[in-house]
């Protein structure tokens, strides 16, 4: 079959295997290396590759892009981001660097809460144009798939507004980006003396949520001064009943529970972690539910990191994501959330491959299709300028990916994005 596109001249080409379920413990050391070698692309997905020759793919209008040697790994996923939100809170960065803690600022009604304010009072549009920006840098660090979660309106109205605006980011941008309705990120102030009714509500919202199809999976802020396990729990439930899928953020500042409590129910990942017991990574290993770690939050707040590693050797399925979000991670820099999971994590050049690829697709349930390079597969992949991968993650901070291509299109060309609009 003769293929749209080559991509030849791959210097070394990386790549976890395909896998029905995520890579678990040692298994994320598996990656396949290809040295000289090619992709032949047909209608958006992988027709062949490897080192062989790619001859009977080439037709008269087959499209040949050389890679000069360069490294190619699968396109990145971001499986966990809070893209779509309005503003920013440099405002609170002197009294953090001052050492107010994260949810002592939030119990004064900034942190969440001063983000929900601006995103409520933004229009559509600008909401649409300010999230539209951080899913173009995020593609030029080489993210392909994102996770992006709701959860700065707090209120159906607003909790539709931004779910709704990332819907039509999803048409108008070539990034797929998989919907997490994250309804209970915060209390409001106004339900200080009536927790339930706030329940409620959240609730009450995830079945319009689930008609107009706006987002897949359900997610709960499970922390001390924030949602409690027994309340985490219930909306949980509430949402595997109505056909979600299950993540949450648990164990970031205070181990509570909650971790044990989402592997319980069949949570596909619990994120953050950096407070998780050995009892928690029991419970992660045991049910095989991912646990997605965010280095650049551990950065961002000056806290200790997640103990990933020790995750990892206990046989757990581990994702590296960004965060990416106004207050506790600023950054849609993924690289160098993933040189954060090698120096402070202690994780191999293999191990971040497979957790920012094969195991953050899982994470999103995209698994099957994207997350590796393999025939059949969605042709998502990155040309770097750079030779090997180890040396991504160790000249860190930097952006080393050069071209992105996307479902088989090239979407950045020298480091500039250069898509047009889906017709
Ligand atoms: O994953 N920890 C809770 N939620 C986000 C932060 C959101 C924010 O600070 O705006 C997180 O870190
Ligand atoms: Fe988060």
């Amino acid at each position: 079959m003769v293929a749209d596109l080559i991509v030849h001249n791959i210097g070394t080409l990386w790549t976890p295997k395909p896998n029905a379920r995520p890579a678990f413990g040692s298994e994320m050391s598996d990656i396949r290396e290809y040295t000289n070698a090619f992709i032949a692309v047909k209608d958006g997905k992988i027709l062949a590759l490897g080192e062989s020759d790619y001859s009977p793919y080439v037709g008269p209008s087959t499209h040949m892009h050389d890679a000069q040697r360069r490294l190619v790994t699968p396109g990145l996923v971001d499986s966990h981001t809070h893209v779509v939100h309005y503003g920013s809170r440099e405002h609170e960065f002197d009294k953090r660097l001052r050492g107010v803690p994260y949810l002592k600022i939030l119990e004064e009604g900034g942190g969440i809460l001063s983000t929900v304010r601006s995103t409520k009072e933004a229009s559509y549009e600008d909401l649409f144009d300010q999230s539209k920006q951080g899913l173009e840098r995020l593609m030029l660090h080489g993210v392909t798939t994102v996770e992006g979660k709701s959860g700065y309106g707090l209120d159906e109205e607003n909790e539709l507004k931004q779910l709704r605006v990332q819907k039509a980011l999803n048409y108008a941008h070539p990034l797929d980006i998989v919907g997490t309705y994250l309804g209970a990120h915060a209390l409001p102030k106004a339900y200080e003396d009536d927790r339930t009714a706030f329940l409620e509500q959240v609730v009450s919202t995830m079945d319009v949520v689930k008609k107009e199809a706006l987002a897949e999976f359900v997610d709960v802020f499970c922390e001390k001064g924030v949602f409690t396990v027994e309340e985490s729990e219930y909306i949980l439930k509430e949402a595997k009943d109505r056909g979600f899928l299950l993540k949450i953020h648990a164990d970031e500042m205070e181990p509570l529970g909650g971790t044990e409590m989402a592997a319980r129910l069949g949570a596909v990942s619990a994120d953050h972690l950096m407070a998780v017991t050995e009892s928690g990574i029991d419970a992660l290993a045991s049910q095989g539910t991912i646990a997605t770690v965010l280095p650049s939050t551990a950065f961002n707040l000056g806290s200790d990191y997640a103990p990933a590693r020790k995750m990892v050797d206990a046989g757990v399925a581990l994702a590296v994501s960004t965060d990416y979000n106004p207050g506790s991670s600023p950054s849609e820099n993924f690289l160098f959330a993933l040189s954060l999971a090698a120096i402070h994590m202690k994780l191999s050049p293999k191990e971040v491959l497979t957790a920012a690829t094969l195991n953050g697709a899982h994470s999103l349930n995209r698994g099957s299709e994207r997350g590796v390079l393999d025939e059949g597969y969605a042709a998502d992949f990155i040309i770097y300028e750079a030779d090997n991968f180890p040396y991504v993650l160790y000249h860190f901070a930097i952006n080393h990916v050069n071209d992105v291509f996307k479902d088989g299109r090239m979407v950045v060309r020298d480091k500039q994005s250069i898509w047009e609009a889906k017709p």
